[in-house]
């Protein structure tokens, strides 16, 4: 396994309890204060889809914008935002999940993407799978070819990854 994936385990810092009682929350704030660690995650993104004709690099707020830019510019595709409700200003689609309690949703903005186009969904971490799946579904919608979905950190106990189908996901940190 590549060695750098240890160097960007241990850069990320878990917090006990936040936001939550028993929420071992896992914190990629440190990881951005180590740029060989930063660097090293963004370089294992890029040589895994530098070569896949992937055109959009979608990533989703908030984390995703940490990501996701970085990775859509050395592969040379262009950088989606998928945003929480009411912050994009133009006309938008949008894409409900289910949380713990309640739903929330995920928009974007029309014609940001066209039909047949190749996206990689970016994230920093996949819990249940909730959000990752929702931008799936958006995309999909307007006709794209979701390729992967590729996040830093997966929650494995949490099994977002049956959520997401078929759908290929890649994760640097388990
Ligand atoms: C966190 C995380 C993922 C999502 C994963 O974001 O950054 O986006 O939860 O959870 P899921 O797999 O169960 O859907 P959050 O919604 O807390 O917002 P933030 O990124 O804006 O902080
Ligand atoms: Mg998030």
């Amino acid at each position: 396994k590549d060695e750098r994936i240890a160097g960007i385990a241990s850069a990320i810092r878990v917090i006990p309890d936040f936001p939550k009682p028993g929420i071992m929350f896992q914190d990629i704030t440190t990881l951005l204060l180590d740029p060989k660690a930063f660097k090293d995650t963004i370089d294992l993104f890029v040589e895994r889809y530098k070569d896949k004709n992937i055109s959009v690099v979608a990533g989703i707020e908030a984390r995703g914008f940490i990501f996701g830019p970085p990775i859509a510019l050395a592969i040379g595709a262009k950088f989606v935002p998928m945003r929480k409700p009411k912050k994009l200003p133009g006309e938008v689609i949008s894409e409900e999940y289910s949380l713990e309690y309640g739903t929330d949703k995920i928009e974007m903005h029309v014609g940001a993407v066209q039909a047949g186009e190749r996206a990689l969904v970016v994230d920093d971490l996949i819990a249940t799978g909730g959000t990752l799946s929702a931008a799936i579904r958006l995309l999909e919608r307007v006709g794209v070819e979701v390729v992967e979905c590729a996040c830093v950190i997966e929650l494995p106990e949490l099994k977002g990854r049956e959520r997401l189908g078929d759908k290929p996901l890649f994760v640097l940190v388990s």
